[in-house]
């Protein structure tokens, strides 16, 4: 098969539009077409919907390797193997196992239970953007509100102490932006924040409460129960898949809505329409543009097209989701649109597990924007903002705005 150009064009640095764009152009050559990344590794994009969502839902569409994480040639193997044994990197039975016994610390119930936590952290940094904002000086809302957040929230539910929340959220900044970081940088974080894990683990232990790693302690069913390695790797991963997803579903719906400001009315004047709106925005500007990447075990037939067996599989949920065959007048932001469902959280047995979180805290995050804000405008042009060179985050380096 004839290879094309390495492609690089969604993962640069570049305006919101212009990704969108190249993501459309690599999706009209096809819904599923084997491509040359700029890495110089060969990936089957799958830049349709009904081709992605089947994809992601194969049996034959596995993870099939360990973790591969930036800096892995220079990681101690100690702490590689204490990063590693999550549920994303596993395929069934292990997954299987992993997924039950986290789902039963990772309840409804508790996500519902942070609500007011999470109002009242709202309130707090938005008192903060309120007081930067006076007399129209710009604030950018991504570092103001967008990140602290969700590093509060997972050190709430963590249960973090607030005395060590600081050390906590700087490890957890570089550990999870390993890869923008020299090696040494990455790996004496991750090792401080691993070796922080283990010590709220032993915490924790000996002195349960009702926060999630007490409750990730303390699962056992049927005899089972997570492993040291499995416990620390799954709240590096929490933190990993849950930090900057979330804050630029934040970041990159307000700027959506700010962009839009018609539709920003339509939420206004029906603040109860807001969940509804949150799937529209994950649809429109998802913060994960292509789903982690996953290897066939054998050849899968997807759409119409054979893909081998051992080759690296990489659903492009941003195009996805706007592919015109599932979504009419995909390129359009409509917050009346039916909620249909979108690939944002990707599909099947990996969909994501903090879905039911991210979903609260942008609800809540919006709505309190929206209703404390109401002369809220973009500080620049949005073909001003720029996007971040990233392999899998859809985010805004910055989002300045003025709020008065
Ligand atoms: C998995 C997106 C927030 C925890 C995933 C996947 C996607 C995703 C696309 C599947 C990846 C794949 O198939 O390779 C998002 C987005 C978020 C978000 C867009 C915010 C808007 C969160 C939060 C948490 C979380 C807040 C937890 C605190 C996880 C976990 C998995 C996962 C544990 C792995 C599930 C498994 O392998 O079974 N997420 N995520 N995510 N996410 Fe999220």
């Amino acid at each position: 098969m004839a290879e094309s150009p390495p492609i690089t064009s969604p993962f640069v640095e570049a305006a919101p539009a212009a990704r969108h764009a190249a993501f459309a152009e690599l999706a009209a050559a096809g819904p599923v077409r084997r491509v040359m990344l700029f890495t110089g590794v060969p990936v089957w994009l799958i830049t349709g919907y009904a081709e992605a969502r089947e994809a992601l839902a194969h049996p034959d569409i596995i993870k099939g390797k360990g973790g591969d994480g930036p800096h892995r040639d220079v990681v101690p193997a100690e702490l590689a193997a204490a990063m590693d044994h999550h549920l994303l990197g596993a395929d069934p039975p292990d997954h299987t196992r992993l997924r039950r016994l986290v789902s039963a610390a990772f309840t409804r119930r508790r996500i519902e239970g942070l609500e007011p936590g999470i109002r009242l952290i709202v309130d707090g940094l938005l008192d903060d953007v309120s007081a930067a904002g006076e007399r129209g000086a710009p604030v950018d809302l991504l570092a103001a509100f967008g990140y602290p957040l969700p590093l509060t929230v997972l050190g709430d539910l963590l249960g973090v102490p607030v005395d060590r929340r600081r050390d906590f959220q700087e490890w957890t900044s570089v550990a999870i932006n390993g890869s923008v970081h020299p090696a040494e940088t990455f790996v004496a974080a991750a090792t401080a924040l691993i070796d922080y894990v283990r010590e709220l683990l032993a915490q924790k232990r000996a002195d349960p409460s009702d926060d999630l790693i007490s409750g990730l302690v303390a699962v056992r069913e049927d005899g089972d129960r997570l492993s040291e390695d499995e416990l620390t790797s799954m709240v590096f991963l929490l933190l990993v898949a849950g930090y900057e997803t979330t804050a630029h579903l934040i970041g990159g719906g307000m700027q959506a809505l700010l962009a839009h400001p018609d539709q920003l009315d339509l939420v206004r004047a029906d603040p109860d329409r807001l969940p509804a709106v949150i799937e529209e925005l994950l649809r429109f500007n998802g913060p994960a543009q292509v789903a982690t990447p996953y290897r066939t075990a054998a050849p899968v037939r997807i759409g119409d097209v054979t893909i081998p067996a051992g080759e690296v599989v990489l659903p492009a949920l941003l195009s996805a989701d706007r592919d015109p065959r599932q979504f009419p007048d995909p390129e359009r932001l409509d917050v009346t649109r039916q909620p249909a469902s979108h690939l944002a959280f990707g599909h099947g047995i990996h969909h994501c597990l903090g879905a039911p979180l991210a979903r609260l805290e942008a609800r809540i995050a919006l709505g309190a924007l929206i209703d404390r804000f109401p002369k809220m405008r973009l500080a620049v042009p949005p073909e001003e903002l720029t996007l971040q060179a990233s392999m899998l985050i859809n985010g805004l380096t910055t989002l300045p705005v003025v709020v008065t």
